[in-house]
C-alpha cells in the first residue's frame, strides 16, 4: 500500500488515542497478541480477551502487547464468562487504559473502573439496555447488531435499526458493530450515528488471526446466509457459521455451553465440526484473507470515498 491514510477524529478516536476509530472485537483466544498488536500498529485498537477465562494466559498476552507495540490496546470484560469480582482489580493491575464491558449489568464495574482512571465503553444489543448503560455512567456504547458473531441477545436487532435508535436517545460516543467490515460499512455506521466501528467476523478471518486456515477458507466461501442463529427461545443466543453441527443445533433448539469443551479443535484444529465456529452475516462479503494493516488502511480510504461522493447528492 501506499502512503497511510489521514488520521479520521472522532471522540472515539479522541478518547482512545488512536489513528482511526476501527477497534478489533473482542472474541475468545482469538483476540489475543499477535491479533490485537497488528491492529493496534495499524492505528486501530487491538483488545485482548477475557472471555476465554484463562486469566494467566490473558496476562502473558497483556505483557506480550507492551513488547510488540507502544501504541493503546483495549481489554474486554465478557461478564457472563468472567464473574469472578477480582476480573476488575485484575484488569486494573495491568495498567490497561480502555475496557469494554459486555455480557452483563453495566451497574456492576463502570463506577470502580472509573476510580482507577480506565475508560469504560458497555456493549448493548437493544435500546433498552444502551439507556441503562448510559444511567451508569460508561463514557460510550459499543452498540451491537444481532447480525454480527458470537454471543448475542436472542431477541436480535439488525446494526441498520439498533444504530440509529440508540444515537437518537444517546450523547455518549458510539462504536457500531455487527455487518462492518469496510469502507463503505464504516461510512453507513457514520451515516447512522456511530463515531467509530468494530470489526469481529473480519479480524477472524485476517492474516495474522491465530485460527486455523479452515475457518478463515470457510469465512471466504461462506454465502450471507451462512450463518445460524442458535439458542432463539433460551440464553445465550449465538450467531455462528452454518456446518452440519450447528444446522442439528438450530433445529434441536438448546445449545449448551458445554458444546465449546471442543473449541479449541476447530479454533486452532481446523475441525469444523468439533464445535461452533463463531461468526457473523458479513461472512458473505468477505472474498479473502487480507493482512490487518490493508484492512484498516483499504476501510479508512474507501470511508473517505463514500463520504465525499455521498455529499456529493446533496450539493
Ligand atoms: C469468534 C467470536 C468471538 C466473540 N467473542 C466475544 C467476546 O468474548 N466478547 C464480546 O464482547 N464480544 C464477542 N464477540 C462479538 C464481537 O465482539 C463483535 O461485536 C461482533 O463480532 C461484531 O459483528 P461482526 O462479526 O459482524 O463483525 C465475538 C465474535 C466472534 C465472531
Amino acid at each position: 500500500m501506499s502512503e497511510r491514510p489521514a488520521p479520521v477524529r472522532t471522540r472515539v478516536s479522541e478518547l482512545l488515542g488512536i489513528d482511526y476509530p476501527i477497534v478489533q472485537a473482542p472474541m475468545g483466544w482469538i483476540a489475543r497478541s499477535q491479533l490485537a498488536s497488528a491492529v493496534s500498529e495499524a492505528g486501530g485498537l487491538g483488545i485482548i480477551e477475557t472471555s476465554s477465562g484463562e486469566l494467566d494466559a490473558v496476562r502473558r498476552e497483556i505483557g506480550l502487547m507492551r513488547s510488540l507495540t507502544d501504541k493503546p490496546f483495549g481489554v474486554n470484560i465478557a461478564q457472563l464468562f468472567v464473574r469472578d469480582p477480582s476480573i476488575v482489580e485484575f484488569v486494573i493491575e495491568q495498567g490497561v487504559r480502555f475496557v469494554t464491558t459486555s455480557a452483563g449489568d453495566p451497574t456492576k464495574y463502570t463506577a470502580q473502573l472509573h476510580e482507577a482512571g480506565l475508560t469504560v465503553f458497555h456493549v448493548v444489543p437493544t435500546l433498552a439496555a444502551a439507556l441503562k448503560a448510559v444511567d451508569a455512567g460508561v463514557d460510550g456504547l459499543v452498540v451491537e447488531g444481532g447480525e454480527g458473531g458470537g454471543f448475542k441477545n436472542p431477541r436480535d436487532v439488525a446494526t441498520m435499526v439498533l444504530l440509529p435508535l440508540v444515537a437518537s436517545r444517546v450523547d455518549v460516543p458510539i462504536i457500531a458493530a455487527g455487518g462492518i467490515i469496510d469502507g463503505a460499512s464504516m461510512a453507513a455506521a457514520f451515516a447512522l450515528g456511530a463515531e467509530g466501528v468494530q470489526m469481529g467476523t473480519r479480524m477472524v478471518s485476517s492474516a495474522e488471526s491465530p485460527v486455523h486456515t479452515n475457518w478463515k477458507d470457510a469465512i471466504v466461501g461462506a454465502a450471507e446466509t451462512d450463518t445460524v442463529f442458535l439458542n432463539r427461545f433460551s440464553k445465550p443466543g449465538l450467531r455462528a457459521l452454518r456446518t452440519e453441527r450447528s444446522e442439528r443445533l438450530e433445529r434441536e433448539g438448546h445449545v449448551g455451553m458445554t458444546e465449546f469443551g471442543t473449541a479449541m479443535d476447530l479454533y486452532f484444529g481446523g475441525d469444523m465440526e468439533a464445535s461452533l465456529a463463531l461468526t457473523g452475516q458479513v461472512a458473505g462479503r468477505i472474498d479473502a484473507v487480507r493482512p490487518v494493516r490493508e484492512i484498516i488502511e483499504t476501510t479508512v480510504a474507501e470511508f473517505r470515498a463514500r463520504a465525499a461522493a455521498l455529499s456529493t447528492f446533496v450539493c
